[in-house]
Formats: structure tokens, C-alpha cells, sequence
């Protein structure tokens, strides 16, 4: 018997490198629910095994998701999808705070299938502006304002009341800045990239030293499928998160020098709010069950200019 698993926004960044892998594995069913509000279908991989199904349907629509849940009987849910990306969530507060009713839906549709365990991609923005170096699952004090912050605390937060009350299993994982070929350009690493293959301006919020830690996404997807293959992190937390930190300014300048690129760095007025000072993990838990040191970010950024898949989502082959 196959094992099915939901994973709404499927066809992102994450969600669909994650069906890539699993999918490899034909014990493996896997359902995409997306909206394609941020992606395209292009993004969800080819079945080798013929174990991919996409629906588009919006998972803050309880009619829509709920069809789904009534068609399939899932026994893993992923639920990645999410309003994203800086400046999108801060001109449409309205529409993040709608994930809440994502979230709500799918824990108590998850609830009534009795699925086995329920992950959730919180965010590094439920610490905010950090106060301290490097954050800690469970000692650093969250510090979530914005709207995006708030809706991954209260998904955190009814993770854990559904596990109270009535014992649905969870994983919560604190997703850091995760980049990979299916990343869009509204994120720092493919903007910066693509402006340097294009010998365009690389512009910056502030004076850039912002300090970011950054995943490449192997790691993210390594570490949350031996999570799920080997049950750990039961009704628990953890950071997906690489430790190497880095200033947005040295970022930019170690791009254009990687590219050989005759990019300006130009700078922009600060973000309103949004733009933290400093993100770090302690990714202790991470590694431990990683097993193998995470990929460096220099590393990481020759794999996406080597990547066909990234090039051609970019328009630059
Ligand atoms: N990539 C990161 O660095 C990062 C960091 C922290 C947290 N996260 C979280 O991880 C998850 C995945 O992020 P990502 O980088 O893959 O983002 P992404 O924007 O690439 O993917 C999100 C996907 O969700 C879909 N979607 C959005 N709203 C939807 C809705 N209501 N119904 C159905 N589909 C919907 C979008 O079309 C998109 O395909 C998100 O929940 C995000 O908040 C990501």
C-alpha cells in the first residue's frame, strides 16, 4: 500500500523540491494542492513513478480543501503553502492574516482523516528582531509582529492545541532563508544572481549590514524527510537553518565577484519594518540529524548557476 501525503503549495520553492525527492520513492502517493497564486506548473516535477497528482485549489477555501480531504485519505500532511516574500506580505497584510484560515482548515480536516502527523513550515520571523545570537527553539523569547510572524505564531499555536487536545501529531519547522532553483526572484539570493548575470544593478535595502544565514534548499529537504522516515521531532520544533551568517553588502559582493559581473551595488532607502538586523540558527538539531556538514553558501550558489532548471525559469539560457 502506497503512502499518501498531502503537500499544499507543492509547486513553490520548497514544497516542490521536496515532491522531487520524495517522489523518487514510489512507496510514495503525493498530492499537490496549489493555488499557483506565487508559482507555475512548470515548477512541479515530472512523476517518474507516476505518483504525482496536482490540484489546483485554494487551502484557505474550506469547500476546496475539504473536496480534497474527501477524495484521498492522506496519512502526511505538509502544509507549506503561504502568502510569502518581504515585500508581497507587508502590501497585502489582509491577505497573509487569510492563512490563518489555511491552517485551521487543514488541522481539522487532518484531525477527521486521523492522519499520522501534520508538518507545518513556520518561519525564522516568529523570532522578529532577535534578542539574541543564535536563536534557540526554545529559550530565545519570539518576538513575532508583523503580519507574517503572527500567522506562523498562531499556526505554531494551533499546532500545538490540536496536539492537546486531540492528539494529532505535528512537526513545526522554523524555516531560515532557504533558497534553491525554484526560488523566485522576490528573494535576495536569485535577485541578486540574476541581476549579475545581467550586468544590472544589485540594489539593497539600507546600508547592507543586515547579517541572513542562507539554507540551500538539499539540506532543508534532507533534513525534513529523514524527520519524516524516521518519526523524530514528535509535537516539537525545530530551526531549518544553515549557521554561516553573512551581510546582505558582503552577499552582493561576493556574487558579482563569483559572476564575474559588472553589476553597481545600488542603495535603497531602508524597509519600513520587516528587515531584521540579525538571523541566526542554533541548528543544532538540524545537524545532528543531517549527519553531514550543510552546504556551503559559495557552494550553494555555484549548484544554481550550474542548475538548467534555474537558468531557464530565469531566462538566462
Ligand atoms: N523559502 C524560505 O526561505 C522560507 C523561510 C521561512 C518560511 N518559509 C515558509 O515555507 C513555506 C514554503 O515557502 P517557499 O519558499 O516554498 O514559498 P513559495 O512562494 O515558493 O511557495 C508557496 C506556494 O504556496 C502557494 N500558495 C500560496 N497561497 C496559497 C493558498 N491559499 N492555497 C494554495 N496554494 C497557495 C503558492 O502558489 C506557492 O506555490 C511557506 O509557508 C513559507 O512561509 C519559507
Amino acid at each position: 500500500m502506497k503512502t499518501n501525503i498531502l503537500i499544499t503549495g507543492g509547486a513553490g520553492n520548497i514544497g516542490s523540491s521536496l515532491v522531487r525527492k520524495l517522489s523518487a520513492n514510489d512507496k510514495y502517493q503525493i498530492i499537490i494542492v496549489d493555488n499557483l497564486s506565487t508559482s507555475s506548473e512548470d515548477k512541479i516535477p515530472a512523476s517518474v513513478h507516476n505518483n504525482i497528482l496536482f490540484i489546483n485549489a485554494d487551502c484557505n477555501n474550506y469547500q476546496e480543501i475539504a473536496k480534497v480531504f474527501y477524495q484521498f485519505s492522506f496519512d502526511y500532511v505538509f502544509h507549506f503553502a503561504a502568502v510569502v516574500g518581504v515585500n508581497r506580505t507587508q502590501e497585502n497584510p489582509l491577505n497573509v492574516l487569510n492563512d490563518i484560515k489555511g491552517v485551521e482548515y487543514i488541522l481539522e480536516l487532518s484531525k477527521t482523516a486521523k492522519i499520522k502527523k501534520f508538518f507545518y513550515s513556520s518561519s525564522s520571523e516568529v523570532y522578529g528582531e532577535p534578542v539574541e545570537i543564535p536563536q534557540k527553539e526554545h529559550s530565545t523569547p519570539l518576538n513575532s509582529r508583523i503580519p507574517y510572524a503572527v500567522v506562523k505564531n498562531v499556526g505554531e499555536c494551533y499546532c500545538r492545541s490540536y496536539y492537546q487536545e486531540y492528539q494529532l501529531s505535528h512537526t513545526i519547522f522554523r524555516f531560515f532563508n532557504t533558497y534553491g532553483p525554484y526560488q523566485t526572484t522576490d528573494f535576495v539570493i536569485p535577485k541578486f544572481l540574476v541581476a549579475a548575470l545581467k550586468n544590472e544593478p544589485i540594489t539593497i535595502y539600507g546600508d547592507g549590514n543586515q547579517s541572513r544565514t542562507f539554507t540551500y534548499i538539499d539540506d532543508n529537504v534532507d533534513t525534513m524527510i529523514k524527520i519524516l522516515e524516521n518519526n523524530l521531532i514528535n509535537n516539537d520544533i525545530i530551526n531549518i537553518g544553515n549557521d554561516e551568517m553573512i551581510s546582505v553588502l558582503e552577499l552582493a559582493r561576493s556574487i558579482i565577484q563569483i559572476t564575474k559581473s559588472k553589476s553597481q551595488i545600488v542603495f535603497l532607502p531602508p524597509l519600513k519594518e520587516g528587515d531584521m538586523t540579525r538571523r541566526m540558527p542554533d541548528n543544532t538539531k538540524m545537524k545532528t540529524i543531517l549527519q553531514h556538514p550543510l552546504i556551503t553558501l559559495e557552494k550553494g550558489i555555484q549548484k544554481l548557476l550550474k542548475s538548467k532548471e534555474f537558468l531557464s525559469l530565469n531566462g538566462l539560457n
